[in-house]
């Protein structure tokens, strides 16, 4: 009993199939959103389709930690078949996916535990027409910020044309309810079309049949875009149910919390990391990451390092083993007395930390919510895709944050970090950041508790599944 989906009298539970991108930054909020569905009454099974990059998953390992009415299963393209470019990638991904998840819908069917419902990543569109076609409703969760979506929206539509020139910018920032833009603060998909043309088609395609599906939901909450939620609320069907972050984390319950997500493609350095903060200062520490996907320049890297040491605190910086070799020469043993650097870290468990005073990031969106939700200021130093637009919002909407100034190449200096940390840590503008980091964690908490914005949304998500059973 439980493990099979059934609850009181043996009754089988409603049955969502959550189907997510195999990126951390995708797997992360969708996973977490299963946890909370599970938590009010439903049974979940997690289909990852794996790919060469992610083959290192203990899924036996991952599955110990999670509810037994949330189960994962796994959907193997073989390596051999991937192919060199986006667009190719994307196209076979597609075709061998959806062809595995339909079989993955029958062979419940058949095992009598028929799916309910599908919730995809809208990176997927088509898996929409998959569920559809074995007559299965479905949902399309989208992982990044509303003022995110609304643009590339308004791409899709043909109402926002690639280049961008500035004076139609303005006008469609208005109609948007978003703030005034430059260009460089769109995402960058689309400010540097040239460099990502499938890319920007690829992210742009889940517009192609989002308001078929019979939900939409989206990473972010109400009162945080409060302007794009209102301007869009008549234009899209999207609901809002993030931050999708353990509400043992936002209580502060650490000690209660897990150790993150729950499914990690890369080894965390929990033990390190813990143990290291713990010997640290109430706020000292400075925190570096750039996710789980961004590559810098090598010269950018060393500003980097340089920039951290000459604010003079202590930090922990994740650098991922590819990226270990862009490092200065030594830096580890040579900062040791102030740093540690690793390759991996439970991120949710190191912003949760009393020790951590500020988030140096590239603002991916789970790193933006995971800092505002758990109230850590942020240095904002964007790469590319969406990262651009959540760090003007950082700096200039939430005021969470200082966003770092680049020269007309991209570029940033190491005394421009350095001064970037020393002011969201000690100086003048750092004492609002710090108040206001405090009050969005407040709202952020509110929107997940019971009853809140949030909440309400994944309530009557489940209600309505409950009915149709
Ligand atoms: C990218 C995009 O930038 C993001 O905006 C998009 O929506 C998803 O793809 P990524 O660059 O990996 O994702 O960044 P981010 O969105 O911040 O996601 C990284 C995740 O990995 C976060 O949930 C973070 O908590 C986790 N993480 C990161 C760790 O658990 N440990 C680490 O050491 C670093």
């Amino acid at each position: 009993k439980g493990e099979r989906g059934e609850g009181e009298g043996g009754r089988r539970k409603p049955h969502v199939l959550a189907f997510p991108f195999p990126f951390q930054g995708h797997i992360n909020p969708l996973l977490q959103f299963s946890k909370r569905l599970v938590s009010k009454g439903l049974q979940v099974t997690f289909v990852i389709p794996f790919t060469d990059s992610n083959l290192d998953l203990d899924i036996d390992q991952a599955q110990r930690r999670l509810p037994p009415t949330l189960r994962v299963h796994t959907i193997t393209i073989n390596p051999d078949d991937e192919l060199k470019s986006a667009d190719d990638f994307f196209n076979h991904f597609e075709k061998v996916v959806s062809l595995k998840l339909k079989e993955f819908i029958h062979a419940q069917e058949a095992l009598g535990n028929p799916v309910s419902c599908v919730v995809y990543d809208s990176i997927m569109p088509w898996a929409l027409e998959v569920a559809r076609d074995q007559g299965v409703v479905a949902a399309s969760f989208f992982t990044q910020s509303n003022a995110v979506n609304a643009i590339y929206y308004r791409v899709h539509e043909g109402l926002l044309r690639v280049p961008v020139k500035q004076e139609e910018l303005a006008v469609l920032g208005l109609r948007l309810g978003l703030p005034p833009l430059e260009i460089s603060d769109l995402p960058s998909l689309v400010y540097d079309f040239h460099s990502y043309p499938s890319s920007l088609r690829h992210v742009i395609s889940r517009f192609s049949n989002f308001k078929k599906a019979d939900w939409v939901f989206d990473n972010t909450f109400d009162t945080l875009e409060e302007q794009v939620v209102s301007r869009m609320a008549s234009q899209w069907p999207i609901k809002n149910i993030g931050p999708t972050i353990p509400s043992t984390y936002l209580d502060n319950n650490i000690l209660k919390a897990d150790q993150d997500y729950g499914l990690s493609l890369l080894k965390p350095q929990a033990d390190t990391c813990s143990k290291w903060l713990d010997s640290k200062e109430t706020g000292s520490v400075v925190y570096v990451s750039f996710g789980s996907l961004a590559t810098m320049k090598e010269d950018q890297m060393e500003e980097l390092a340089w920039g951290i040491t000459m604010s003079n605190n202590h930090f922990l910086w994740v650098v991922r083993q590819e990226e270990l070799n862009k490092l200065p020469i030594n830096f580890i043993q040579d900062t040791a007395d102030k740093g540690l650097v690793v390759t991996w870290c439970p991120q949710l468990q190191v912003l949760a930390h009393r020790a951590v005073g500020c988030f140096v990031t590239h603002c991916g969106w789970n790193s933006t919510l995971e800092a505002l939700s758990l109230g850590v200021p942020m240095v904002a130093v964007p790469q590319w895709t969406d990262q651009t637009t959540n760090a003007k919002f950082v700096m200039d909407v939430w005021e969470v944050g200082i966003r770092v100034k680049v020269d007309t190449k991209g570029f940033f200096t190491r005394q421009e970090i350095d001064e970037c940390i020393r002011e969201v840590m000690d100086g003048e503008r750092g004492l609002g950041i710090k108040k206001n980091s405090a009050k969005w964690k407040k709202l952020a908490m509110q929107a997940v508790d019971e009853g809140g914005s949030s909440d309400n949304n994944i309530q009557q998500f489940v209600e309505q599944l409950v009915l149709r059973h």
